[in-house]
């Protein structure tokens, strides 16, 4: 038995019976399924490659989009700041916005980006948010075309998906990205999980 048994354990109970979202009261939400959910994710394999990938960003990689917050990016945040680099962190769901840090945060959506972002971000990091709320086929193309037009000349996005067999696998993300030449970076069998670098 590994870490990932009770990660589809928990995303069964969710999806089953919306358990966590809709009768866990604040309080447990907040000091005990947060803090299992962040202990849980910290020790995910793909959780240590997008940290190592972090950790190595080039200088000139200054201005970063991050889309989708929780507790646990707290330290993929800290690793950023550790780095000098700006970010600004943006999720669709305006609870979020405790999770992170110090940093601007925007509750928007990521197929409606703000216009002033055309052009502006070194790097757009999307991690489990297709499959994971953004499921929609047609609503995840407008959202990489959104991220095409918000990241600089030299710049790129780093999207990582669940794959088959996961609660999150989204069949549809995955084609999208076949369909627009992007490169699969790295897919970590252990967590069954891929990384797609697109520009
Ligand atoms: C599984 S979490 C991923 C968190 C984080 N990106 C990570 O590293 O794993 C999915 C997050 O995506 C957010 N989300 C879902 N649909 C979204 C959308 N259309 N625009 C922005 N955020 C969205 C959810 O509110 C949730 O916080």
């Amino acid at each position: 038995m590994n870490i990932y048994f009770f990660e589809k354990i928990i995303y069964f109970l969710d999806k089953k019976f919306g358990f966590f979202k809709l009768f866990l009261p604040l309080f447990l939400r907040k000091f005990v399924w947060n803090k299992i959910e962040t202990f849980l994710v910290n020790h995910y394999a793909d959780r240590k490659f997008l940290k190592s990938l972090l950790e190595r960003l080039p200088k000139d990689c200054s201005n970063i989009l991050w889309v989708g917050c929780r507790r646990y990016n707290k330290s993929e945040f800290q690793i950023l700041l550790n780095n000098d680099k700006k970010v600004v962190v943006i999720d669709i769901d305006p609870y979020v916005e405790r999770f992170a840090l110090n940093l601007d945060f925007y509750s928007m959506d990521v197929s409606k980006l703000s216009q002033d972002w055309t052009k502006k971000f070194d790097l757009i990091v999307m991690n489990g948010v297709f499959g994971d709320g953004l499921n929609d086929a047609n609503i995840q193309k407008q959202a990489i075309s959104e991220m095409k037009r918000c990241i600089t000349n030299s710049g790129f996005i780093l999207i990582g998906l669940n794959g088959k067999g996961h609660p999150c696998f989204s069949a549809s993300a995955f084609e999208a990205l076949n369909d627009m030449n992007s490169v699969r970076l790295a897919k970590i069998e252990e967590a069954n999980h891929f990384y797609y670098i697109l520009k």
